[in-house]
């Protein structure tokens, strides 16, 4: 017997690596979208994880999840896209630009063809410059494209200074800006917990500006930290990819960090960057432009620069 829902929704994933596969657990252990399609050059790793993640439903919810190919993106109300070669030890993200271009403009073409008319979610890397790359290569409107931008080191940032100053990462207000990668900065000079400036409350608790500096380049390098030990990163992405799935799906217009099209906000157009934006079923509803200090300002131009050039030296 079929099972109803409210919810009529089918996402498919393209990419079943270690990120897509992992971002295909936590939907089905949220239970979100009636139906999951994976797609990747793999198709027996499809059809593996199908099959696996079946086996998961007795306990969760029943859904449809299948092995399928871009045809099925027709009538989807989201395009997911991980697939993409993962950074090595040692590489940067940048350095994945050439690579993964070729291999993104090899599936949003098929998936255009299709009639998809949903949104993309973008987490490949270098995300900011992928997400971007699909925007161009779909002719889709920008608020139908939203990369994963700095959500992962947003709640990277988030858990480390909940552990710093004891309190649920949920209720610290802080925000990693610009580039998802060596560019990005932490927005100390606006973070809030509880509505008290963190800075003030740091002040109060004599943690240093050093200390502050510190957990904020830990953020930045964690990914690092993490690929030289297990060669890869997964659940943490795999989880902020599950978040802003909620937020679109379930029409939230929830707050969350993402890679943004931006248009004049921050001074910066024709770009894609990390920003807090609201999100819901079209997509971005909006972006919060966050009333950055000086340096920070600085920080986000130079942050943008970067993406700009290699964005163009990428796509030329
Ligand atoms: C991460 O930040 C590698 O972009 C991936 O975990």
């Amino acid at each position: 017997m079929a099972v109803l829902s409210k919810f009529n929704q089918k996402v498919v994933l393209v990419g079943d690596g270690a990120v897509g596969s992992a971002y295909a657990f936590a939907l089905m252990q949220q239970g979100l979208a009636e139906e999951l399609v994976i797609v990747d050059v793999v198709k027996e790793r499809t059809e593996g994880d199908a099959l696996d993640l079946e086996d998961a439903q007795a306990f969760t919810a029943p859904k449809v999840v299948r092995s399928g190919d871009y045809s099925d993106a027709k009538d989807a109300d989201l395009v997911v896209i991980t697939a993409g070669a993962p950074q090595k030890p040692g590489e940067t993200r940048l350095d994945l630009v050439n690579k993964n271009l070729k291999i993104l403009s090899s599936i949003v073409k098929p998936i255009v063809d299709s009639g998809f008319d949903g949104i993309f979610v973008v987490a490949a890397n270098p995300v900011d410059i992928l997400t971007y790359a699909t925007w161009k290569f779909s002719g889709f409107p920008k608020e139908k494209v939203i990369g994963s931008g700095t959500s992962l080191d947003t709640s990277r940032l988030r858990v480390a200074l909940g552990k710093k100053f004891n309190v649920d990462p949920r209720n610290v207000e802080a925000y990693i800006l610009g580039e998802h990668g060596d560019s990005e900065f932490a927005a100390y000079a606006e973070a809030t917990i509880g509505s008290k400036p963190l800075l003030t409350i740091a002040k109060e608790q004599g943690v240093s500006d050093d200390e502050l500096a510190t957990i904020e380049d830990e953020t930045r390098h964690k990914a690092y930290e993490i690929i030289n030990r297990k060669g890869a990163t997964y659940y943490g992405v795999a989880t902020a990819l599950m978040r802003i799935t909620r937020a679109i799906l379930r029409d939230e217009n929830a707050v969350l960090p993402v890679g943004a099209a931006l248009n004049g906000e921050y001074g910066l157009d024709d770009i894609f960057i990390g920003t807090p934006a609201i999100i819901n079923a079209d997509g971005l509803a909006g972006v919060i432009e966050i009333p950055l200090s000086d340096s920070e300002k600085d920080q986000m131009a130079k942050s943008a620069e970067t993406l700009k050039q290699v964005t163009k030296d990428g796509l030329a």
